[in-house]
C-alpha cells in the first residue's frame, strides 16, 4: 500500500473505474459517468411509474410532436445500471414514431450498450417496460382525445 493516502485513493478509485468499464463496457462507462435525459417533466404526453421486481422504480416521460418524440426522458431510485439504461431508453425514443418505439426492448437496449453482466440485464428490461408503458399512457390520450 502507498504511504501517500491521496495516491492511495486515487489508485483504489481508478482500479474501479477500470473494473467498471470493462464489466460494462465503454458506452455504458461513459454514460455513468455523463448522465443524460434524467429528469422530471412538466405535461408529459405520455407518463409511466414502473417497479421492477428488484424493488427499483422507474419513470419515464414522452412528448410528441407530430406523431414522433420531441422530448424523452427518465427518473429512477434504482441502481447506477438502471440509470445507465434509463438513460438509453430515453436516448433511443427521441424522433420515434409510436410504431418505432415498439420495437424498442429490454434486448435491443442491452445490444446497444454492448455487453452487460447477466446479474443487471433485469435493469434493462425495466427500462423498456416503463418506456412501452409510456407510450401506451401517450395512445390511450390520443384516442380520448379523438
Ligand atoms: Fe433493479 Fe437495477 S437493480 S433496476
Amino acid at each position: 500500500m502507498s504511504d501517500n493516502p491521496d495516491r492511495f485513493i486515487d489508485g483504489l478509485q481508478n482500479q474501479i473505474y477500470e473494473d467498471t468499464r470493462s464489466s460494462y463496457g465503454e458506452r455504458a462507462f461513459e454514460r455513468w459517468q455523463n448522465m443524460r435525459y434524467m429528469r422530471p417533466m412538466e405535461d408529459p404526453d405520455g407518463y409511466a411509474v414502473v417497479t421492477g421486481p428488484c424493488g427499483d422504480t422507474m419513470k419515464v416521460f414522452l412528448k410528441f410532436q407530430n406523431e414522433h418524440v420531441q422530448e424523452a426522458s427518465f427518473q429512477t431510485d434504482g441502481c447506477g445500471n438502471s440509470a445507465v439504461c434509463g438513460s438509453f431508453a430515453a436516448e433511443m425514443a427521441l424522433d420515434k414514431t409510436p410504431d418505432e418505439l415498439i420495437e424498442i426492448t429490454g434486448e435491443s437496449i442491452l445490444e446497444f450498450l454492448g455487453g452487460f453482466p447477466e446479474k443487471d440485464r433485469h435493469c434493462a428490461f425495466l427500462a423498456a417496460e416503463t418506456l412501452q408503458e409510456a407510450l401506451n399512457d401517450y395512445m390511450i390520450k390520443q384516442r380520448e382525445n379523438r
